[in-house]
C-alpha cells in the first residue's frame, strides 16, 4: 500500500497505518507517503487534514517527529500530538487504513551544524516533537558527537520522547514544574551549564520558554561566550505556505523604522536564530 504522493513540498494522499494513546491526551500517528518522507529534514513541519471533508476547514500544523523506515528507505512519517481542540480532538479518532491529506515537507529545518560541537536540543512540552527526527539525523551522521536532550514539562506524564532519544546513546536532563520527575523548575535551569563555546542550541517550545531562553544566551554572550542557537516558533499557521499571513513573527530589522519587521514563520521559519527574533513583541501565552 503506497500513499499517492506527487512531487515535495506539495499534497499528498497519505495513509494512516498507526495512531495510539502513548501518554495521557497524547497521541502517536503514522502516516505512510513515501515522497514526503523522503524529502523531509530534520525540524521541517507538515499540515494536516484532520478530519476527511471540509469541517475543520483549515489543516493544523505539526513537526515531523520521526521517519518509518522500511528496508532503509524512508516510508511514511511519525506525528506526536497533544489534543488541544476540535483539529487534534478529530486527528486523534483517525483509524488505520483511512486516507489522510498531508502538505509538506514545509518550513526550514534545524541548522545541524558540525559533527564536533555540543548539539544541546531543548524540548518545552510538545515541542519534543521534531527533536527525536533531529536526534537520529545526529546520531547517523556521527557516532561520537555529543548530544544532549534536556525536556521540560508540567509533570512526569507530559515528558516525552525520553527512551527513544536515550536509546540514541544522547545524555538526558528532564525538569518538571511539580517535581515529579527530574530537576523540580525549568527546563532552561539544566541548559545553563551547558551554554559555552563549541555547543550548539536547538529549542522547540512554548513563548514563556523561548524568552527565558532568548534572555539567558543574550546573558551568556555578554560573559563572551559564543554559541548558536535555534529556536522552531509554533505560531498558528491557518495554511502553512505563504498565502494568509496568519503566522507572522516580528523579526529584527536595522532597515525598518522601528528596528523590526513581520515575518512569515511559515515560510522564513519556523526556525529562526533565537536573535532574530523580537521577544518583547512576542506574545506570551501559546
Ligand atoms: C510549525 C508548528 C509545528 C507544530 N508541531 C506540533 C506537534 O508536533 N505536535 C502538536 O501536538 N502540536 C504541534 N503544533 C501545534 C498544533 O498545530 C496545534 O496544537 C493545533 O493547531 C491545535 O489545533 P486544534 O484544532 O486542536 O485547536 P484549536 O484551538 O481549535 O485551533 C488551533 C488554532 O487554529 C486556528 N483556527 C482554528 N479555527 C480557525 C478558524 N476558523 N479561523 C482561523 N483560525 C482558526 C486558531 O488560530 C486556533 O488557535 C505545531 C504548530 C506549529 C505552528
Ligand atoms: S500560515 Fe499562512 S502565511 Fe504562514
Amino acid at each position: 500500500m503506497d500513499g499517492n504522493c506527487s512531487s515535495a513540498v506539495a499534497s499528498h494522499g497519505g495513509v494512516v497505518t498507526a495512531n495510539a494513546e502513548i501518554a495521557p491526551g497524547c497521541w502517536r500517528l503514522e502516516i505512510r507517503c513515501p515522497d514526503l518522507a523522503r524529502a523531509a529534514r530534520p525540524g521541517q513541519f507538515i499540515m494536516l487534514r484532520c478530519r476527511q471533508g471540509l469541517d475543520p476547514l483549515l489543516s493544523r500544523a505539526f513537526s515531523i517527529c520521526d521517519l518509518v523506515d522500511e528496508d532503509g528507505d524512508a516510508v511514511g512519517i511519525v506525528v506526536l500530538q497533544v489534543v488541544i481542540g476540535v483539529g487534534t480532538g478529530a486527528l486523534a479518532r483517525r483509524v488505520v487504513g483511512e486516507e489522510i491529506g498531508v502538505l509538506g515537507p514545509l518550513g526550514n529545518p534545524y541548522d545541524l551544524g558540525s559533527p564536533e560541537e555540543h548539539m544541546v536540543l531543548v524540548a518545552g512540552g510538545i515541542g519534543a516533537a521534531p527533536f527525536l527526527m533531529v536526534a537520529r539525523a545526529l546520531r547517523e551522521r556521527s557516532a561520537a558527537q555529543r548530544i544532549t536532550y534536556l525536556v521540560g514539562a508540567r509533570s512526569a506524564d507530559h515528558v516525552y520522547l525520553v527512551d527513544e532519544i536515550a536509546a540514541l546513546n544522547c545524555e538526558i536532563g528532564v525538569a518538571t514544574d511539580d517535581g515529579s520527575s527530574g530537576h523540580h523548575g525549568f527546563v532552561t535551569q539544566l541548559l545553563e551549564p551547558l551554554l559555552a563555546p563549541g555547543a550548539r542550541v536547538l529549542a522547540c517550545g512554548p513563548n514563556p520558554m523561548f524568552k527565558a531562553l532568548a534572555a539567558q544566551v543574550e546573558l551568556a554572550r555578554a560573559r563572551g561566550l559564543e554559541f548558536p542557537c535555534e529556536v522552531s516558533t509554533e505560531e498558528n499557521m491557518p495554511c502553512g505556505y505563504g498565502a494568509c499571513a496568519g503566522c507572522v513573527v516580528p523579526l529584527r530589522s536595522s532597515s525598518h523604522p522601528d528596528g523590526f519587521r513581520y515575518g512569515k514563520s511559515c515560510v522564513e521559519g519556523p526556525v529562526f536564530p533565537v536573535e532574530a527574533i523580537r521577544w518583547d513583541l512576542m506574545r506570551s501565552t501559546h
